[in-house]
């Protein structure tokens, strides 16, 4: 792909949901800045260190009632939250970074989203899931995890990671982005020494040396699937018969 719909060189989105320099996370992103220039495309990045991850009214220079869906239509929108959505509305493809906190993403990742896919901008009433406005972009998650790959797995102590990522994932197919396989690479900690650092490190060197390989096989690599919109009746709920994507929204039991 060297040119998007709109004849210019695409555009890659690097996010940097660490508050760590140098991370492993900072150091894979910085992986996935380099394999998105060997591409072609131009590259912005969103390093989210010092991101405000809460919607607050007085962003918004308010103080008392604030409806956050209606805020962008009466409101001075918070420039920080805007810089974050001319970025999406920007990029054809969206690389998130980030670790495993607490069996979801850390919270800058989740207020990025909250603040920065704008209502009426990145989602509205009319244009959401099949029609998103995100149709035609896509996004992948690289995620590292403490566990290790038995722990985060479906039958793991840790709970499975991949399903620990459907919010997020959903988040963005509400947006109408299509939403890669994440990558994850477990037992990411700093708990070891000697050789056993060492062979961690080397390991880490190899996931980030693999970017390069993973960004250029984007159009081909694996997507998370997600009912259509006919998939579901008019109150909402899945037809019966229709598969089972996810355990978050199962079909109808006759
Ligand atoms: C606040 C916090 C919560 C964490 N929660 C989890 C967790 O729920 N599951 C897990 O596998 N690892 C968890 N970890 C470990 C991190 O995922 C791990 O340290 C990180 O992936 C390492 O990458 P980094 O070197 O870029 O920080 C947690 C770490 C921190 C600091």
């Amino acid at each position: 792909m060297n040119t998007n719909s709109a004849g210019r060189p695409p555009v890659t989105l690097v996010v940097i949901g660490h508050p760590g320099r140098p991370s492993f996370t900072s150091d894979w992103a910085d992986g996935s800045v380099q394999a998105a220039k060997a591409e072609g495309h131009d590259v912005l990045i969103s390093d989210l260190r010092d991101f405000d991850a809460v919607e607050r009214a007085r962003s918004f220079g308010v103080d008392g009632g604030f409806d956050p869906l209606k805020a962008h239509e009466t409101l001075p929108l918070p420039l920080d939250a805007v810089a974050e959505a001319e970025k999406i509305e920007a990029a054809d493809r969206i690389i998130l970074h980030f670790p495993m906190w607490w069996f979801a993403p850390p919270a800058v990742i989740k207020g990025w989203c909250d603040r920065a896919l704008i209502h009426g901008r990145l989602h509205s009433v009319d244009r959401r899931f099949d029609s998103g406005h995100g149709r035609g972009k896509s996004v992948l998650f690289c995620v590292s995890t403490g566990a290790t790959e038995d722990e985060s797995g479906p039958h793991g102590k840790e709970g499975d990671a991949r399903l620990l990522l459907w919010p997020l994932a959903y988040t963005f197919r509400y947006c109408g982005f299509s939403v890669l396989e994440p990558v994850l690479v477990h037992g990411v900690h700093g708990y070891h020494e000697g050789a056993a650092k060492d062979a961690l490190q080397e390991r880490l060197r190899t996931v980030i040396a693999a970017q390069r390989g993973r960004v250029a096989g984007w159009d081909n690599a694996p997507r998370m699937t997600f009912p259509a919109d006919s998939a579901f009746d008019e109150t909402g709920r899945l037809r019966a018969g229709e598969p089972a994507s996810s355990p978050f929204i199962r079909p109808l039991q006759k």
